[in-house]
């Protein structure tokens, strides 16, 4: 087991690539605590995950609220007094063209994708410094953090924030021992993208974009987020891995 008692926790943990993270992370022997803000999807990954045998713990939290993700931390700190790695995926998209995003979407898109993750990842690591631990961070960032797509300005722009939040803790966490990575996933089959996988002669054309013509799947985030967080990866810190079937490297 690659994770044994590692207590991990995994912001928006209940869906999609975080829960696919939180699923895998149990099955190599992690403690994982998933937040979310549905009861019912939390509940349900609950159950999925202790029925294989897994350890979990949900929590209800909205990670743009300060006052939210301090309870939090000072739960799983009450419970288990350590925090030995930390996904921060929770994650919003919602499209709109550069002329029409309203400053409304732009700050609920910094607030969650990036505000968010700085929040939590800044009281996890003072926990960490404080107990001693030598901890891992994986921001949940995408190939949109590292090149502009259409309609998504918003999205890429707290994205690619956070690749530089990630290098930038990464400078200055060195010297507690803590690693700080960012993962770029790209075209990956969940709830966010399944409209466009609804459309077939769309996702035929966007097929082509991909040189291993397919898309990804939430288990290969999940194998990714894997070795960004254990020992694997002990020499690697500040990185963005790129995990899109080649489709960022392709000029045409
Ligand atoms: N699916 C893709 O193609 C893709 C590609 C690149 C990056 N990503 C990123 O991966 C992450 C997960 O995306 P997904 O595709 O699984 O989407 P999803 O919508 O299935 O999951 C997103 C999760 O984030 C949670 N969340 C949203 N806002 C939140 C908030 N304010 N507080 C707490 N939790 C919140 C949701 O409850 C959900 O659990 C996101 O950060 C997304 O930007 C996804």
């Amino acid at each position: 087991m690659r994770l044994k008692d590692k207590v991990a926790v995994i912001t928006g943990g209940s869906l999609g690539i975080g829960l696919a993270v939180a699923d895998r992370f149990a099955r190599e022997g992690a403690i994982v605590i998933i937040s979310g803000r549905g009861q019912q999807a939390l509940d349900e990954a609950e159950a999925h995950i202790t029925g294989q045998g897994g350890r979990i713990r949900t929590m209800k939290v909205d990670v743009q609220y300060k006052q939210q993700v301090d309870q939090m931390i000072d739960d799983i700190i009450a419970e288990f007094g350590r925090i030995d790695i930390v996904v921060n995926n929770a994650g919003i998209c919602s499209p709109a063209p550069f002329l029409e995003i309203t400053e409304e979407d732009w700050e609920r898109h910094m607030a969650i994708n990036l505000k968010g993750t700085f929040l939590v990842s800044q009281r996890a690591a003072q926990e960490m410094v404080k107990t001693g631990i030598h901890g891992a961070f994986v921001h949940m960032s995408s190939v949109n953090g590292l090149a502009g797509e259409m309609d998504q300005a918003h999205y890429n722009s707290s994205k690619g924030g956070l690749n530089l939040l990630a290098m930038s803790m990464a400078v200055e966490l060195a010297q507690y021992g803590i690693r700080v990575n960012s993962l770029c996933p790209g075209f990956i089959a969940t709830r966010l993208t399944q409209p466009l996988i609804d459309q077939p002669q769309a996702i035929e054309a966007y097929l082509k974009t991909i040189p291993m013509g397919r898309v990804g799947q939430p288990e290969d985030i999940a194998d990714a987020a894997l070795f960004l967080a254990g020992d694997e990866a002990k020499y690697v810190t500040g990185h963005c891995l790129v995990v899109d079937g080649g489709q960022l490297i392709k000029l045409s």
